[in-house]
């Protein structure tokens, strides 16, 4: 466990708060962030850029909370973001728009008009079908759009395959091997700028050698245009940086990683840009929970939770494991719980034969590990309120987002006025 969210005296403290003065004031389930975590994180991947021109755009759609978002840019952060509704909130969160990539891929044309309106640094261009939209907007505002092709390099990233994106058979990118021909028809378009070059090969990567692979295709590819002159300013190999949830994980090397960058990327005059997202924020969050019921059935025990997969889905989505402690140490002995969640669907189920503190309804408890992919993913099924969210920071903490009211909720519909 990271040493800001950690035990005192049996209390669980995020910083300097414990987390059952929270509790005290606001309903469970909520999550919480750490800042000093996130600055932490960020401080560290930037150490092991030393040397090289880079820039870290954050991966917005890890965590979009403002909170988040400005914390990234008091630290000097860019961000990547795959809609319109990211883009706006980087910049109130502060964020220099020239540090933004734009990604994803089924922009559309509204969400690109407004975002050349304003700055960015580039597209992240993922088939030609876009490239001549963009171009058609940039005409149409007499704007030229800097861009770049994310190439799909065929490389498995030995992830789950639902977060797996660079393969061939995945939706994500143009082919490498048509990417030459590519580049070649862009830079006959009036209004684009080729600037860069974009790739991503997956999340929640622990194998080094699936990023050593890509970074070889892509210098390969570099030289490739350098020799129809089409020169780059940017090569932004995107995120993936795998964490530990578990002791089964294994945690890639942050010091090997950016050398493997400096090593076949650093000497290209390119500026290197990194799109990490859970590296940054995946530890620096938990999900404070209660304990509705203890229940058994023939042959198992049950911890019923009042955070359940609408809440967090990753879980359900992806078979993850996210441990599972208590606030307070109780000190009566351990057991083996299935934790399950209120939703009506089987798959809204936490952990199965987990041995944790022995628990009692009112018990509070905490996931770890939920800082990435958490509150973004959630939703209103089972018309469940979103979760409020928290920020500490050393002795204080701050609602950072509240729970909608339920007539919120209801405002947004209607009952047809038809007979
Ligand atoms: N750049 C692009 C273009 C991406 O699609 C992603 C994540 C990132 C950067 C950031 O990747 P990261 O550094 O966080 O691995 N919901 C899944 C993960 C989906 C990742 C989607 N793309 C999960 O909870 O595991």
């Amino acid at each position: 466990m990271n040493k800001n969210i950690s035990y005192k005296q049996d209390q669980l403290f995020v910083e300097d708060v414990a987390v059952s003065e929270i509790t005290n004031s606001l309903r469970t389930p909520f999550y919480v962030y750490s800042r000093t975590v996130i600055e932490e994180n960020f401080g560290r991947f930037k150490r092991s850029l030393e040397g090289l021109d880079s820039m870290i755009c954050y991966s917005v759609k890890a965590n979009s909370n403002l909170s988040v978002l400005e914390t990234i840019a008091k630290l000097g952060g860019g961000a990547d973001v795959v809609s319109l509704g990211e883009y706006k909130r980087a910049l109130i969160a502060g964020i220099d728009p020239r540090k933004i990539v734009f990604s994803g891929v089924g922009k559309q044309d509204f969400e690109i008009a407004e975002i050349l309106k304003s700055s960015l640094l580039q597209f992240n261009i993922e088939s030609v079908s876009e490239l001549e939209m963009i171009n058609k907007i940039a005409s149409s505002l007499n704007k030229e759009a800097p861009i770049a092709f994310r190439v799909n390099p065929d490389i498995d990233a030995g992830t789950h395959e639902n977060i797996s994106t660079g393969k061939a058979d995945n939706k994500f990118g143009i082919p490498i091997s048509d990417a030459v021909e590519i580049y070649q028809y862009a830079s006959k378009l009036e209004k684009i700028k080729i600037v860069g070059i974009d790739v991503h090969i997956g999340s929640q990567i622990s194998d080094l050698n699936a990023f050593r692979q890509t970074f070889e295709h892509l210098e390969k590819l570099i030289y490739e245009l350098k020799n129809i002159n089409i020169e780059l300013e940017n090569i932004d190999i995107g995120g993936g940086l795998g964490i530990k949830y578990t002791d089964d994980d294994l945690e890639p090397d942050l010091q090997e990683y950016g050398g493997l960058v400096k090593r076949i990327l650093g000497n290209l005059s390119c500026r290197i840009i990194f799109e990490p997202g859970r590296y940054i924020v995946g530890n620096s969050g938990i999900l404070v929970t209660k304990v509705l019921h203890s229940k058994m059935s023939q042959n198992k025990s049950f911890l019923v939770t009042d955070a359940g997969m609408n809440d967090f889905s990753r879980t359900a989505l992806y078979g993850a494991t996210h441990r599972l402690i208590p606030l307070s140490k109780k000190k009566r002995g351990e057991e083996v719980y299935d934790v399950v969640g209120p939703v009506c669907e089987t798959t809204d189920t936490f952990l199965k034969n987990y041995l944790v503190e022995k628990a009692e309804e009112g018990d509070f408890f905490a996931f770890l590990d939920v800082g990435a992919y958490g509150a973004v993913l959630s939703s209103e099924y089972n018309t469940r309120p979103l979760v409020p969210e928290v920020m500490i920071y050393k002795k204080r903490f701050e609602i950072v987002r509240t729970r909608p009211t339920y007539d919120e909720i209801f405002d947004k519909e209607a009952i047809p006025t038809w007979e």
